[in-house]
C-alpha cells in the first residue's frame, strides 16, 4: 500500500485595496479588485500538510490539532475542483495511480490567533489547495489554482503569492478570469516592512462574509467606493509600488482602510471593527508623520482591530522610538531619538 504525502506553508497577506463585497457567494466573485502585501513566511503563516491512500475511505481534517469538520461548502468546492484536475491528468495518462478517488487526510496549523482578523482564512485556504495541488502533481500555474483557493476564502488568493499581489476581479460569470497575480516580487521592494500591533486576540464579532453581504445590501457609500473610487485607486496602487513611491503607496493605504471602515459604517445596522485603541492608532501614525515632516508609515485594518502598519526598514528606529515610547517599554530597546527630542512629540501628540 503507498501513501502518498506533500507538505506546504502559505504566508499571511494583509491587503492594501481592500476586497469587501461579492456579487456572487459561492464562486466569491468580488466586486472590486484589490491589491496585497504577503508578510514573510517567518512571520505569519499556516503550514499544511496532506496526504491520501487507497485506505483512507474519507476525507479528514485536524486544525491546530483538533479534528474538524470539512464539510463547509467552500471545502468542498476547493476539493472537488482539485480532484477533477486530477482525474483528468488520470484519464490522459494510465500510468498514473488513480488517487483522486482516494480520501485526503489533512492537517494544518497556523502559527498565529485564528479568526481575529489576521487573515488566517486566506493563509489557511492557500495551504489546503497549494499542499493538495502539490499532492496531485498539477501542472497550472499559481494564477490559475489561485481561483480554486479564491472559491474557499476571496482573500486566499492573493495569498499563493509572495511580494506585491493583484487580485483582478474579472468580469465573467463563472468567475474564470478572476485571478490573483503578481504585481512585483518581494525582492522589487524588499526593504518594506509590516509591524501588527495585536489590540485584540478574540475572536471577530461580525465575519467578514456576512459583514460584506450586509455592505452590499444596505451601504450608498458602497457603491461610490466601487465604481469611483477603488478602480482608480487599483491603478494608482500598482504604479505606486512598480516606482517604489512610499508616500504615495502609504497615502493610498490609509485613505483605503479608511474607506472600507467608513462602508462598514454605513451599513444598516452598522458594522464596528475598529476600537478606540484602533482609533488612537491611526491618530498616532498621523502625529508621528507630522512630527517627521515626511510619510514614514502606513496603517491599514481588516475586519477587526488589529493594525497593520507597513514602514520602510531605514526608518524603523523613527516609528518604534515613539510606538514604544507610548504603548511599551521594551527590554534591551535604546532609541537613536533623545528623550527631549520625544518629549516634544509626546507634547504635540496630547495637544
Ligand atoms: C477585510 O477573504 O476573509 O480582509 O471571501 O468571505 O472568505 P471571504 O472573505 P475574506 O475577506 C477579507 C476581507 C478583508 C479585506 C481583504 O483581505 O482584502
Amino acid at each position: 500500500m503507498s501513501i502518498y504525502t506533500a507538505t506546504t506553508t502559505a504566508p499571511v497577506n494583509i491587503a492594501t485595496l481592500k476586497y469587501w463585497g461579492k456579487r456572487d457567494k459561492t464562486l466569491n466573485l468580488p466586486t472590486n479588485s484589490s491589491i496585497s502585501v504577503t508578510l514573510s513566511q517567518d512571520d505569519l503563516r499556516t503550514l499544511t500538510s496532506v496526504a491520501t491512500s487507497e485506505k483512507f475511505n474519507e476525507d479528514k481534517l485536524w486544525l491546530n490539532g483538533k479534528e474538524e469538520s470539512l464539510g463547509s461548502e467552500r471545502t468542498q468546492n476547493c476539493l472537488k475542483d482539485l480532484r477533477s484536475l486530477r482525474k483528468q491528468l488520470e484519464d490522459s495518462d494510465s500510468n498514473l495511480p488513480k488517487i483522486s478517488e482516494f480520501g485526503l487526510h489533512i492537517v494544518s496549523e497556523n502559527n498565529f490567533p485564528t479568526a481575529a482578523g489576521l487573515a488566517s482564512s486566506a493563509a489557511g485556504f492557500s495551504a489546503l489547495v497549494v499542499a493538495i495541488a502539490k499532492l496531485y502533481k498539477l501542472p497550472q500555474s499559481f494564477s490559475e489554482i489561485s481561483k480554486i483557493a479564491r472559491k474557499g476564502s476571496g482573500s486566499a488568493c492573493r495569498s499563493l503569492f509572495g511580494g506585491y499581489v493583484a487580485w483582478e476581479m474579472g468580469s465573467e460569470e463563472d468567475g474564470s478570469d478572476s485571478k490573483a497575480v503578481e504585481v512585483a516580487p518581494v525582492e522589487h521592494w524588499s526593504n518594506i516592512k509590516a509591524v501588527i500591533l495585536v489590540v485584540s486576540a478574540d475572536k471577530k464579532d461580525t465575519p467578514s462574509t456576512s459583514g460584506m453581504q450586509t455592505t452590499v445590501a444596505t451601504s450608498d457609500l458602497f457603491q461610490w467606493r466601487i465604481k469611483e473610487v477603488v478602480p482608480k485607486r487599483f491603478e494608482e496602487m500598482k504604479k505606486s509600488i512598480i516606482e517604489k513611491n512610499f508616500p504615495l503607496f502609504a497615502e493610498l493605504t490609509m485613505k483605503d482602510s479608511n474607506s472600507f471602515h467608513a462602508t462598514c459604517l454605513d451599513s444598516y445596522p452598522p458594522i464596528f471593527y475598529l476600537n478606540d485603541t484602533s482609533k488612537k492608532i491611526i491618530k498616532l501614525v498621523h502625529a508621528i508623520n507630522d512630527f517627521y515632516g515626511e510619510t514614514i508609515a502606513a496603517y491599514t485594518f481588516d475586519a477587526g482591530p488589529n493594525a497593520v502598519i507597513y514602514y520602510l526598514e531605514e526608518n524603523e528606529s523613527k516609528l518604534f522610538s515613539i510606538i514604544y515610547k507610548l504603548f511599551n517599554k521594551v527590554e534591551g530597546w535604546s532609541s537613536k531619538y533623545s528623550s527631549e527630542q520625544l518629549g516634544e512629540f509626546n507634547q504635540e501628540f496630547e495637544n
